[in-house]
């Protein structure tokens, strides 16, 4: 093989492949190889997807099965800016449902998504360990607390 083509080979592609053949002979190399795979593109594309199952030899109805099932993985990109709202328990009785509900009318979106302009994705998490400061956000691990929901906009303003 030349060195230019060496050169087309795609790294992340490359590190996929250190990732699968780490784990395919262990016992349940789906779930770390999955993991690996969305720390590598940010989340799971389709075409990663078939990769990992041409891989190990699952099928890629499988693989869907376990990444709908499972929380942490991802099907879709992930905004510029990750906001965690906490709605574990201070938070919750802080008034976190209704800094959940100000984010979600202020960006028009649900928990989960990502608005158009790729500038936001939005999820509701359980304890991010700063209760004393309940009602919590946090946007890419900065911290927002005691929050009220007219202090929402401006932080948001702050994230372009
Ligand atoms: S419950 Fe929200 S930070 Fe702990």
């Amino acid at each position: 093989m030349s060195t230019a083509c060496k050169d087309l080979v795609d790294p992340k592609q490359i590190k996929l492949d250190e990732i699968i053949n780490k784990h395919k002979n262990e016992n349940g190399p789906l779930i770390p190889i999955l993991q690996g795979a969305q720390e590598v593109y940010g989340y799971l594309p389709a075409h990663v997807i078939k990769h990992i199952s041409k891989g190990i030899r699952i099928p890629v109805a499988r693989i869907y099965g376990v990444v709908t099932f499972y929380a942490q993985f991802r099907l879709t990109p992930v905004g510029r800016n990750l906001i965690n709202i906490c709605l574990g328990t201070a938070c919750h009785v802080r008034g976190g449902a209704k800094v959940v509900e100000t984010i979600e009318k202020e960006l028009k979106i649900k928990d989960g998504a990502t608005t158009e302009d790729g500038r936001f994705t939005l999820e509701v998490v359980a304890c991010i360990g700063a209760c004393g400061l309940a009602p919590v956000i946090s946007i890419n691990n900065e911290v927002h607390g005691r929050l009220s929901p007219d202090k929402i906009a401006g932080i948001l303003a702050k994230y372009e």
